[in-house]
This record gives C-alpha cells, sequence and structure tokens, in this order.
C-alpha cells in the first residue's frame, strides 16, 4: 500500500490541512516532517472549527500522529496546542502523539532573536516571531537542545551553557537583557515530565508501521516557494518545505513519500515579505482577500493576493515531484468576471518561463497573462465535476495542462467533505 506525502505547491495556506484532514481517515499514521509552529492549518469539521499549528492534523481524526526529526518544537507551546484541542474534546495521549527524540527545541531565547532581529533589520522578513529560525540555526551549527536531552539533567545544564556562549553576545548586541540559564534549566525540568512520555525514536516507530503494511501520510507545512533552497531566498522559511524533506525530516528513506499531493490554491497569496510577481494592489486583490478571509492563522496578518502563476507551480511541480494536485478556493473565484493566469515573466527585453534565482531579478519580473472567461455561478460546495459550471472546469483543465500536472481533487469549500476527488492518493 502507498503511502501519501501532502506538500503546499506555494507560499503556504494552500488548504494543506484541510486535504490532510480529508485524507486521513484512509492512513494509519500521519506525519508532519519539517516546520514548526509558524504554521497554521485550519481544519473544518461539521460547526468544529481546529486551528493546529504544531500537531499533525492527523490527531482530529484520532490517528497516530508523529511529529518527526524535522521539525523544530517548542516545547511550551506543544503542551499549550495540547490543552487547547483537548479542550475541544481531543485528548493527546501517548498513544496518539509521538515526538521525534532526535527533534530540536525553539527556546524562549530563539523567539527573543527571531523578534529582535525583525525590529531591528532594514529589510525585514515578516517572519512569524516564533523563532524558527534561529531554532534552525542552533541545530545546523549543532549546539541545539534535543527533546531526548529533556531526560537528563546535567548534560542538559552544560548545553545551556553552550547555548549560551552563543547568545550571550548575539543578545547583547541586539540590546536584550542577559538570559537567565538557570531559569530556563528549571524551566525545562519541570516541562520534562510532560513531554517526555511522548518522546520516541519515530524513525523505527515509523519503519515498523511501513513493514507491516501501514499507511503513512506526511503533511507539509508552508510551501515549495518558502524553502530554504528552491524559494524566494532569503524571503524564506529556514527549512526544506519540498516534498523530498519528508525522507529526511521523519527518517523513512526516500521511497517513502509514495504519491505527492501538490495543495494549490487556485489564486496566488503570501504572507510576510518578499516578491510576488502576480500581486495585485487593486480591487481584485481587496475582493480575494475578503471573500477567501485571507488572514494569516499564526500571526492574523492579511496575506496579499494575487492571480494564479501557473509559471510558479509548474516549477513546483518538478522541485517537489508531484503527482497530483489538489486545488483549493476554486470558489473564491466565483462571480468574477474575467480571469488572470500568469503563464511568464518578462524583465527588459528577457522573458523567462521560470522563476530566476535571484532576489533582483525576482523582483522585478512583470507578469504575462492569459485571460479567461469567468463564471457567475457559486462553485461552493460542490462535490462532483457536474456540479461546476463549465468555464470552471476549463479553469481547471487549463492549470492542469499550464503546471504539468493533474488535478486528483478539487476543494470547494473549508468542510472537509466539501472535495471533489478524482483520484484516490492512496489507491495509486
Ligand atoms: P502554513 O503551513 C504562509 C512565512 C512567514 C515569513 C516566512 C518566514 O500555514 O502554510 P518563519 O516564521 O517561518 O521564519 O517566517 O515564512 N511563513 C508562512 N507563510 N504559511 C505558512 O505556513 C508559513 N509559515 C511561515 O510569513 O514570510
Ligand atoms: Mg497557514
Amino acid at each position: 500500500m502507498g503511502n501519501v506525502t501532502v506538500i503546499g505547491a506555494q507560499w503556504g495556506d494552500e488548504g494543506k490541512g484541510k486535504l490532510v484532514d480529508w485524507l486521513s481517515n484512509r492512513a494509519d499514521v500521519v506525519v508532519r516532517f519539517q516546520g514548526g509552529h509558524n504554521a497554521g492549518h485550519t481544519l473544518v469539521v461539521g460547526d468544529q472549527v481546529y486551528k493546529l499549528s504544531l500537531l499533525p492534523s492527523g490527531v482530529v481524526q484520532g490517528k497516530l500522529s508523529v511529529i518527526g526529526n524535522g521539525v523544530v518544537v517548542d516545547p511550551w507551546h506543544l503542551l499549550e496546542e495540547i490543552a487547547k484541542i483537548g479542550a475541544q474534546g481531543i485528548n493527546i495521549t501517548p498513544d496518539l502523539l509521538v515526538l521525534a527524540d532526535n527533534a530540536a527545541l525553539i527556546l524562549p531565547l530563539h523567539r527573543d532573536l527571531d523578534q529582535a532581529r525583525e525590529k531591528a533589520a532594514v529589510n525585514k522578513i515578516g517572519t512569524t516571531g516564533r523563532g524558527i529560525g534561529p531554532a534552525y540555526e542552533d541545530k545546523v551549527g549543532r549546539r541545539a537542545i534535543r527533546v531526548g536531552d529533556l531526560a537528563d539533567r546535567e548534560a542538559l545544564e552544560a548545553k545551556i551553557d553552550r547555548l549560551l556562549a552563543h547568545h550571550g553576545p548575539l543578545r547583547r548586541g541586539l540590546g536584550l537583557p542577559e538570559f537567565d540559564a538557570a531559569g530556563l534549566l528549571a524551566e525545562l525540568g519541570a516541562m520534562a515530565p510532560k513531554i517526555l512520555p511522548f518522546a520516541r525514536p519515530a524513525w523505527r516507530l515509523l519503519d515498523q508501521a511501513v513493514k507491516s503494511g501501514k499507511r503513512v501520510l506526511f503533511e507539509g507545512a508552508q510551501g515549495a516557494l518558502l524553502d530554504v533552497d528552491h524559494g524566494t531566498y532569503p524571503y524564506v522559511t529556514s527549512s526544506n518545505t519540498v516534498a523530498g524533506q519528508a525522507a529526511a525530516g521523519s527518517g523513512l528513506g526516500p521511497k517513502g513519500a509514495g504519491f505527492v499531493l501538490g495543495i494549490v490554491k487556485a489564486y496566488t497569496t503570501r504572507v510576510g515579505e518578499g516578491p510576488f510577481p502576480t500581486e495585485l494592489f487593486d480591487d481584485i486583490g481587496q475582493h480575494l482577500g475578503t471573500v477567501g478571509r485571507e488572514f494569516g492563522v499564526v500571526t492574523g496578518r492579511p496575506r496579499r493576493c494575487g492571480w494564479f502563476d501557473a509559471v510558479l507551480v509548474r516549477q513546483s511541480v518538478a522541485l517537489n515531484g508531484i503527482d497530483g494536485i489538489a486545488l483549493t478556493k476554486l470558489d473564491i473565484l466565483d462571480g468574477l468576471p474575467t480571469l488572470k493566469i500568469c503563464v511568464g515573466y518578462r524583465l527588459g527585453d528577457q522573458t523567462f518561463d521560470y522563476l530566476p534565482a535571484g532576489l533582483k531579478a525576482q523582483s522585478a519580473l512583470t507578469p504575462i497573462y492569459e485571460e479567461m472567461e469567468g463564471w457567475s455561478e457559486s462553485t461552493a460546495g460542490a462535490t462532483s465535476w457536474k456540479d461546476l459550471p463549465a468555464n470552471a472546469v476549463k479553469y481547471v483543465r487549463r492549470v492542469e495542462e499550464l503546471i504539468g500536472a493533474p488535478a486528483a481533487m478539487v476543494s470547494t469549500s473549508p468542510q472537509r467533505d466539501d472535495t471533489i476527488m478524482v483520484r484516490d492518493p492512496f489507491q495509486d
């Protein structure tokens, strides 16, 4: 039986959470493999709305959920989210949630650094301010404190000292107060008994699960254009967000990713700073933001909105090895008389059929548009192709053609079941 990897094909907020929740009843295990609580996944089930940032969306359907080694984990936030979801009736126990013992922790000093840098910077990134970048820096710098370290208080003390040898000068340079090492040690000590019951060698559990025929659903966070290598660098997040990371960030080998399902919004949004060739500053942009309720789940910031960019998504199809897409929020385009799709870029007298890597070029691109006739009917809640107006079907077909990947699903509202299923990725 195949596995499925769900990733964002644009700049995040494509609706990954809804699709993961919807697919998770076909899976046995749901795994997060990168990012942290910078993600914001909204799941609507009947009249209940679940907002998840760190917990895999599988918890809502009671599926074994794994936070893999590739994730950076803020243990305070984790406990808060467990309590919040618990208050909505989902009891998160170590039978339901597994936390990789080799995942790196996000500590308060990472958040301090993230926020202080954003405040001081001339060219700020517009991060979520949750310490994601600095935590990954410490992981790659080989001085991170990891989940398993919470079990050994003595070693922990030495690790905190080592970490502070690095952070002390940084904090002083940014005018931040001296960090209270003893306070951190005490807090982590108090926290350890609450976190450690979830800690396990997640790679081993996944290896055994796959060997016994279980199906794994990988849940990506952010999107391919926010990937630290392939995205609009430096306006990116600090992890690899592409499907290939599912292997490294979980400990299951590269064949484990299975069917790669790219989640693609029917238009484009971005939150935070950075290049965005098809961004709209007019009424249509406003309209997409309002009707699409485009506000960040994590920070509440309004998202920037623009036309569908087929060039970006075609690139994303290649970078991720996308087998099929789930097109989301098609209903937000309902009622627009004319729709535009970006099919190339112009830069001076040059044209591009891909996004060039340099920030300077990326910021100066003008989109080349193709126009299509819109539809006036509502597509919200459609569950089969025949519920869609002809022009909406045409739009989907044109998107498929331009990006070079078929639509496996079309999502027509935030509700779990408002989804047109063309092809079950688990059956592939
Ligand atoms: P989901 O999973 C959209 C953006 C931030 C900022 C940049 C770096 O909901 O799709 P970071 O805090 O990660 O260092 O910020 O990345 N960003 C997201 N944008 N959706 C997300 O997650 C995002 N997570 C981070 O806005 O531009
Ligand atoms: Mg989000």
